[in-house]
């Protein structure tokens, strides 16, 4: 079947294999014809182990192949990210927690839940985003994407109780949060409701985008950086801080930290996204 692979095939080359059995190009019911040549029709996929079924995205996808192992770095920030930020909340003790923390029954417990599943989530995004353990390996992968949707729900609610009464950077910082925590879960769950229906191109663009607020903590140190540079000169100074400075830096840079991830996935989604294929047209004679 594989052999049988022409430029409508290359949906499979980013989705070759979603259940335990290898997808391979079908032809649609309208199109098979005893006795002619297999021509695979877009977007169709027929599994060993079950009928045919239909990708009902029009647009098959692809990815530049320099970019297909981006799972490398992102691996390496996880590692490094986790080694340095979960050390203070390993002990369960809010006063080595590295922010102010208002008194707030739940407050702690709810960070310390999210920080849990925020560290599956980023360790889960970075097998989901290895091209080829997706190729060679598609259980591990949709295990690895339930573990990934477990963490984004439990870790997306425990943040709802925490994003909307952080101290550090006031009402921006508040709503900044908050909106994250709702876009992290609906994304996530568009993203496996787009699998199961199943339209994989849509999948992978919803999942992309997950992945971006995922990774946001990570980009959120560096914003961080540059915007106490900018906005808050006081903190570099050696005097004494000024807070409203300090919690306008905190602001902008948590805005930052997912806006600009969530821009630069757009760009990229719109970099390699393939125009709709054309319809097969059937032969007619010999
Ligand atoms: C994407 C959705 C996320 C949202 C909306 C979110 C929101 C928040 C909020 C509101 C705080 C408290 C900030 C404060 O009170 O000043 C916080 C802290 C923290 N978050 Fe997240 N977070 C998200 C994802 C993650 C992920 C994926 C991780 C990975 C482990 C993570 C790790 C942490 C850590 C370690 C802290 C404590 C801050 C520190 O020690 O520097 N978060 N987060």
């Amino acid at each position: 079947m594989r052999s049988s692979r022409t430029a409508t095939c290359r949906p499979t080359r980013a989705w070759p294999g979603w259940c335990s059995e290898r997808w391979a190009p079908a032809r649609s019911p309208s199109t098979a014809a005893p006795g002619r040549r297999e021509v695979p029709t877009p977007g169709w996929w027929v599994c060993r182990s079950v009928a045919p079924v239909r990708d009902r995205d029009a647009g098959p996808v692809s990815t530049p192949a320099r970019l297909r192992s981006a799972a490398l770095p992102l691996g390496v920030l996880t590692v490094v990210f986790l080694g340095y930020a979960l050390p203070p909340y390993l002990g369960l003790d809010p006063a080595r927690a590295r922010l102010p923390l208002p008194d707030l029954p739940w407050f702690y417990p709810a960070l310390v839940l999210h920080i849990a599943c925020g560290s599956v989530a980023l360790l889960t995004a970075t097998v989901q985003v290895w091209p080829r353990l997706r190729r060679t390996h598609p259980v591990v992968h949709r295990t690895s994407g339930r573990v990934y949707l477990a963490a984004v729900l439990v870790g997306g609610v425990a943040v709802l109780g925490v994003a909307p009464f952080g101290l550090s950077g006031g009402p921006t910082a508040q709503v900044a949060n908050t909106m994250l925590g709702l876009l992290w879960v609906l994304t996530a769950v568009a993203g496996h409701r787009a699998a199961r229906q199943p339209r994989f191109a849509a999948h992978r663009e919803w999942m992309l985008r997950s992945v971006a607020l995922t990774f946001s903590i990570v980009a959120n140190r560096f914003w961080s950086t540059v915007c106490v540079l900018v906005f808050a000169p006081s903190v570099t100074s050696g005097g004494p801080v000024d807070a409203a400075e300090l919690a306008q830096a905190v602001g902008v840079s948590t805005w930052l930290s997912w806006v600009v991830n969530l821009l630069v996935v757009e760009w990229w989604l719109q970099r390699t996204r393939s125009p709709a294929p054309r319809p097969v047209r059937e032969r007619v004679g010999p």
